[in-house]
C-alpha cells in the first residue's frame, strides 16, 4: 500500500470515528422532528413552522425549553389535548423541539426596502 493511501484511510476512520461520537452526543434530529410534528397532528393547530394563529399557539421562532415541552404537552388540560408517553415518546418529543428550534427567524420588516 503507498503512503498516500494509507494516509486516506486513516483519515477515513477518523470520519467515520467522530460521526459516531457526534451521534451519540446529539441525540435529537430536527429531520425527525418535523415528520413527527406532521405525524402527530401538531400542524393542525399550530401551523407546519409553528407559527400560531390557527388554533394553537405559536411554537417557533423562540421555542421555549425543552422541560416546557414536557411538562406542558405531557399534562395540558386546557384546548390542547394531551400526549402522553404511549402516543408520543420522549424521543418524538425531543426530536419535535429540535425541529421547533431549527425553524428560522423571519426579516425584520425594517430591513426589507419595499415596505420602507
Ligand atoms: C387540537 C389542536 C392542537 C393540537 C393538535 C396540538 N396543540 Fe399544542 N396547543 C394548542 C392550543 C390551543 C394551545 C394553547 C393552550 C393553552 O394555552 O392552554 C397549545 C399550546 C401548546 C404549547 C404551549 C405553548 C406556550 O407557549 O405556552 C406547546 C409547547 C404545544 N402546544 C405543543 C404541541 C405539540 C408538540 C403538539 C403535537 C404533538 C401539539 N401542541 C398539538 C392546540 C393544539
Amino acid at each position: 500500500m503507498k503512503l498516500h493511501q494509507i494516509k486516506i484511510i486513516a483519515g477515513l476512520s477518523l470520519l467515520a470515528f467522530s460521526g459516531i461520537t457526534l451521534a451519540q452526543t446529539s441525540n435529537t434530529s430536527a429531520e425527525k422532528g418535523k415528520q413527527a410534528y406532521v405525524k402527530n397532528g401538531c400542524w393542525q393547530c399550530h401551523g407546519f413552522v409553528g407559527q400560531g394563529g390557527i388554533a394553537g399557539a405559536k411554537l417557533a421562532p423562540d421555542t421555549k425549553p425543552i422541560e416546557y415541552f414536557q411538562a406542558f404537552v405531557r399534562h395540558t388540560n386546557g384546548p390542547m389535548p394531551p400526549y402522553s408517553e404511549k402516543i408520543l415518546s420522549n424521543q418524538d418529543l425531543s426530536d419535535i423541539h429540535a425541529y421547533l428550534k431549527s425553524i428560522p427567524k423571519g426579516p425584520d420588516y425594517k430591513t426589507l426596502p419595499l415596505l420602507n
